[in-house]
């Protein structure tokens, strides 16, 4: 899983919208999202119109009336984007953990315990550099910094690069950062002088999207979704969608073998509620060896067919059949023979009798 923090001390530079459509368009590229929301001022929650009794306070809180797991927090967002909301309670955790030892650690420890299944969790961080932000930049692998395009933008922006710094050597806790242009406004010739500034002051270190001002986006929010399910043909959902893609192009590959596993196991998932268990037996209590053969195995007297021998005399074996009309007969020390416990029979082109057993899901 990949942390991304989005964070910057100024107010209103677009971390919340960038939290918001970054996660909706990294889901959309298929990748499964979790979004933190550690702002109390719960602009992520209210921007995607998420209520809840429990937030992230009840997680990363010693003293909270009603303790939770991060799991239990979560909802859905959308497909493949889940949810973690704040609430305004969340403001007094900075005092709560005043003096309390590994207090800049505590949303990194929940997440090393966190066994889910995300391609990417994002955080969007308050609009300060206080124990919420540390904490964020502590569990993070990499941080976005949003920066309009403006004259006092970069303001502050060194101070937070301070911070990245302080954490990795205080915290021994290494931290990527890439500095998002928002807010760009083509119309005015200051833009671009300040587009420069910023791609000569971070060379190397700068998202090559640009978030432009787009009107849609501030609509989008204020109708409590992402831009992608309000105009997904607008200027905002397409800069929002490249730069998933940007980030996107940054991913480790992963080795061959955890690809496959991954594939296999999603799909046993899908196909898992497609497949009935049925238990098949028959009572040979003097047979050697008993196979199951039938359609679903090639009719192959083989070891996906093996019998096991129950105390009683009795032999089952247990298989998975998807649904419909299935053939089948047992070999008994060689020699073929149908279900004598099962009515349902049908004459076979040799001129034996094959059962028969319907499954329905
Ligand atoms: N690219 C953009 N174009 C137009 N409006 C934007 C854009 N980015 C953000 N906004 C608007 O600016 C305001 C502040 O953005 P927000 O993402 O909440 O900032 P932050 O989380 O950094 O305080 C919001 O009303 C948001 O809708
Ligand atoms: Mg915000």
């Amino acid at each position: 899983m990949r942390i991304i923090s989005i964070a910057n001390q100024k107010g209103g530079c677009g971390k919340t919208t960038t939290a918001i459509n970054l996660a909706a368009s990294l889901a959309s590229n298929d990748r499964k999202v979790l979004l933190i929301d550690l702002d109390p001022q719960a602009h992520a929650t209210l921007g995607l119109n998420i209520k809840a009794d429990l937030s992230i306070y009840n997680v990363l809180s010693k003293i909270a009336h009603k303790k939770a797991r991060l799991k239990d927090i979560i909802q859905k967002a959308g497909d493949n984007f889940d949810f973690a909301p704040s609430s305004v309670i969340l403001s007094a955790l900075e005092q709560e953990l005043s003096g309390e030892i590994g207090r800049e650690s505590r949303l990194n420890d929940t997440l090393k315990d966190f066994n889910a299944d995300y391609d990417y969790c994002l955080i969007d961080c308050p609009p300060n550099l206080g124990i919420l932000t540390i904490n964020s930049i502590r569990s993070s692998d990499e941080v976005v910094i949003p920066v309009e395009a403006s004259r006092f933008a970069l303001e502050g922006v060194s101070q937070l690069i301070e911070i990245l710094n302080l954490v990795r050597d205080r915290l021994e806790h290494e931290v990527k950062f890439s500095v998002l242009v928002t807010n760009f406004d083509s119309r005015l010739k200051h833009s671009f002088v300040m587009l420069d500034k910023i791609k000569q002051d971070f060379k190397g270190k700068i998202f090559s999207t640009i978030i432009h001002v787009n009107v849609k986006l501030k609509e989008a929010q204020n109708q409590c979704t992402h831009v992608l399910n309000y105009d997904k043909y607008c200027r905002g959902a397409k800069d929002y969608f490249s730069l998933s893609r940007e980030i996107i192009t940054r991913e480790v590959k992963q080795p061959v073998a955890q690809v496959l596993e991954k594939r296999m196991k999603q799909l046993v998932k899908e196909k898992l509620p497609l497949l009935k268990e049925i238990v098949f037996s028959v009572m040979a209590a003097d047979a050697r060896e008993v196979f199951l053969v039938g359609d679903f195995n090639n009719w192959q007297a083989d070891d996906s067919g093996r019998m096991s021998k129950n105390g009683d005399g009795s032999w089952h074996k247990r298989l998975s059949l998807d649904s419909g009309v299935h053939r089948y007969r047992f070999v008994i020390d060689g020699k073929w023979r149908d279900d004598p416990n099962n009515p349902r029979r049908e004459v076979n082109p040799y001129g034996e009798m094959d059962s028969l057993l319907e499954v329905k899901l």
